[in-house]
C-alpha cells in the first residue's frame, strides 16, 4: 500500500517534472525578457542622470563631453549648455576624469540592457547651480557661486547629483523583477555610492574650512543643500549633510556624518517622482527647470511632464 503510494506519487512527480520541464523550458526565455520589459521604465530613468553626470565630469576634468569622447552614446541628443573645463588642481582633476569616463560606462551597460533614449537638454552654466545655492541659503549669496571656479567649488556642485542617483538606485532595487536588472542596478549603485563617498570624503577634509569669498564653511553648504533637497523631494529626511545633530548621526552618537544613511545606516532611497523634484529645482515632478530645462527623457518623466500639461 504504502510502497503503491509512494511509486504512484514518485511517478506522478516525475510526469509533473517532465511537464513542467516541457512547458517551461522553451518560455524560459521569453519569460526573462517579460521580466525586463515590466523593468524597463525603471531601468532607463537613471539615465538622465547619467547623462548629467558624465557630461559635467567630462567637461569639469577635461573641457569636452559626449559628443568629443564617445559621440554614439548621446544618441543625437542636443549638446549640453554651458558646460566647461574647471580650474581643478592635479588630484581632482584626476579623479574628476576617472567619475568621467565611468558615467560612460555606466551609460553604456545600461544600454545594453534597455534600448534607452537620447541625451536630453542639460544645463550646465554655473547659472543653475548657483540657484541651487541660492536656493539652499534662502538668499542670493554674492557674488553668485560658480561651480567651476575652483576645487572645493566644483566638489560642492559635484555633492549636488552623485548621490541623488545613488538613492534613485536604491529605490528602483525592490521593484525590480528580473534578475537582469538587479544585477545591473546593483553594479550601479555601488560605483554611484563610491563616488558619493569619494566627494564626500574629499569635502570632509575641510568641513570646517570656509567657502570663499562667503563667511560660510564646507559643512552649511552640505547641510543646506540636503535640507533643500529634503524639502523639494518632499518624502521625509532622505539627505543629510558632512556634520549634523547627534541624534541625526550613525546610532544617534556622532556628528560626523561622512556617509548618509538611516537610523540603521542604510541608503536612503528616492523615487523617480521625488527624483526629478529635486533636479529640476522645482519641487514638481511636472515642472521642468534646473539642469533639465526641457525635462528628462523617457517614459516616466515624459509621463510626469504630460500629466502637468493637462
Ligand atoms: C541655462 O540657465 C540659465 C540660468 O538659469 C538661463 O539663463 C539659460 O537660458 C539656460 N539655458 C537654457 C538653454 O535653458
Amino acid at each position: 500500500m504504502a510502497s503503491s503510494v509512494t511509486t504512484t506519487t514518485t511517478v506522478g512527480r516525475m510526469i509533473i517534472t517532465l511537464s513542467l520541464l516541457y512547458l517551461f523550458t522553451p518560455t524560459l526565455v521569453s519569460s526573462e525578457c517579460e521580466l525586463l520589459k515590466y523593468d524597463t521604465n525603471l531601468l532607463e530613468f537613471p539615465l538622465n542622470l547619467e547623462y548629467f553626470e558624465a557630461e559635467y565630469f567630462l567637461y569639469g576634468s577635461m573641457g569636452k563631453g559626449l559628443d568629443t569622447i564617445e559621440p554614439e552614446i548621446a544618441a543625437g541628443g542636443p549638446p549640453p549648455v554651458g558646460a566647461k573645463q574647471a580650474n581643478l588642481s592635479p588630484l581632482i582633476k584626476d579623479v574628476i576624469t576617472q567619475f568621467a569616463y565611468q558615467e560612460i560606462g555606466h551609460l553604456r551597460a545600461i544600454k545594453k540592457v534597455v534600448e534607452g533614449f537620447a541625451r536630453p537638454l542639460l544645463n550646465l552654466s554655473a547659472e543653475p547651480f548657483a540657484t541651487v545655492m541660492n536656493d539652499a541659503f534662502g538668499k542670493p549669496l554674492s557674488p553668485p557661486f560658480d561651480p567651476y571656479a575652483n576645487d572645493i567649488n566644483y566638489l560642492i556642485s559635484c555633492y549636488v547629483i552623485p548621490y541623488v542617483g545613488l538613492t534613485g538606485y536604491v529605490g528602483t532595487n525592490p521593484k525590480l523583477q528580473s534578475p537582469i536588472s538587479r544585477k545591473l542596478v546593483a553594479g550601479l549603485l555601488g560605483v554611484e555610492s563610491g563616488q558619493d563617498a569619494v566627494i564626500r570624503s574629499l569635502l570632509y577634509e575641510k568641513a570646517h574650512e570656509k567657502v570663499a569669498p562667503y563667511d560660510i564653511s564646507v559643512a552649511e553648504f552640505t547641510d543646506k543643500i540636503s535640507e533643500l533637497r529634503n524639502k523639494l523631494g518632499n518624502n521625509g529626511l532622505k539627505d543629510e549633510g558632512l556634520i549634523v545633530p547627534t541624534d541625526i548621526g550613525a546610532e544617534k552618537k556622532i556628528q560626523g556624518n561622512i556617509l548618509a544613511g538611516d537610523k540603521d545606516s542604510l541608503s536612503y532611497g528616492r523615487s523617480p517622482r521625488e527624483i526629478l523634484r529635486i533636479v529640476y529645482g522645482t519641487g514638481k515632478e511636472h515642472v521642468p527647470g534646473g539642469f533639465y530645462p526641457n525635462g528628462g527623457n523617457g517614459a516616466l518623466a515624459k509621463r510626469y511632464l504630460k500629466r502637468g500639461n493637462n
